[in-house]
């Protein structure tokens, strides 16, 4: 999957994500939503309407960082019995942790220190997985797509939100030129991660999407699988099933 792209260059993906999400946690729900025009909550919203139609009960929000997509299904009436993110950042879930205290929802959504590569749940276990723009940070891929996987019931459905490459013009211009020359600018000025808001970018670039991205997915145990671009390309949300 060619180059490993790192926040800092300076040891493995998976540590260094960590820290980076650990020192942006304080800012990170204001810049996604600043730096998307709240387009993400719409984004998170067709996820949402997708996970809705298979009623799950036992739902697993893989790479949960602050719980904006756990606290978006619970907002939007997802009838399950629980939701359990899990994340490597401590940083995130604490932010995560304090949000859920605020609406009162510590039983519907309970948040644990986890990673996709490791999950500490056992075989068969979730009605449905989501991850919204955590795939892309996973340190090995495959491994994380066949744990997530794994946890899933025959037959559950896994949903993944990413950042995919528009292809067309002029998004694809436009879209280039805010994430590679004015994010960074912004991102670093307030989130005080230099690094952060750069390896952003580089980070969907040297990412699969598409048929790519499907084709791992096939790749590493799902069936029924299905990609579906949004705004143009900029994002996608990616479907696949266990087998039964
Ligand atoms: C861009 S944030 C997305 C957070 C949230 N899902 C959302 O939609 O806002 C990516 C998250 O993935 C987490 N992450 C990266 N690698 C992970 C791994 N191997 N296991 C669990 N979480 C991981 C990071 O700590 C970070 O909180």
């Amino acid at each position: 999957m060619g180059t490993t792209v790192k926040p800092y260059n300076a040891g493995g993906k998976k540590e260094e994500v960590e820290q980076m999400f650990d020192n942006i946690a304080h800012s990170y729900d204001f810049l996604n939503h600043a730096f998307s025009f709240g387009i993400d909550i719409l984004w998170r919203k067709k996820a949402i309407k997708i996970l809705k139609k298979e009623n799950p009960k036992l739902v697993l929000d893989v790479a949960t960082g602050t719980a904006d997509f756990a606290l978006e299904a619970v907002r939007m009436d997802l009838n399950a019995d629980q939701i359990i993110g899990v994340d490597i950042s401590e940083g995130m879930l604490e932010v995560g942790r304090k949000k859920i205290a605020d609406k009162g929802w510590q039983q519907k959504v309970v948040l644990k220190r986890g990673d996709s590569e490791n999950l500490p749940f056992d075989s068969n276990s979730f009605d449905a997985y989501t991850v919204a723009f955590g795939v892309r940070n996973f340190e090995n891929l495959e491994k994380g797509l066949s744990e997530m996987n794994r946890v899933l019931k025959p037959g559950a459905l896994g949903i993944v939100l990413e950042f995919s490459k528009p292809k067309k013009f002029p998004i694809k211009q436009l879209f280039s030129f805010y994430f590679k020359f004015i994010m960074p600018v912004i991102g670093k000025l307030i989130s005080k991660d230099k690094r952060a808001y750069e390896y952003l970018p580089e980070s969907v670039q040297a990412f699969p999407s598409g048929n790519d991205f499907e084709n791992i997915m096939i790749k590493t145990g799902y069936v029924d699988t299905k990609v579906i671009p949004l705004s143009g390309g900029i994002a996608s949300i990616y479907l696949g099933r266990k087998p039964r």
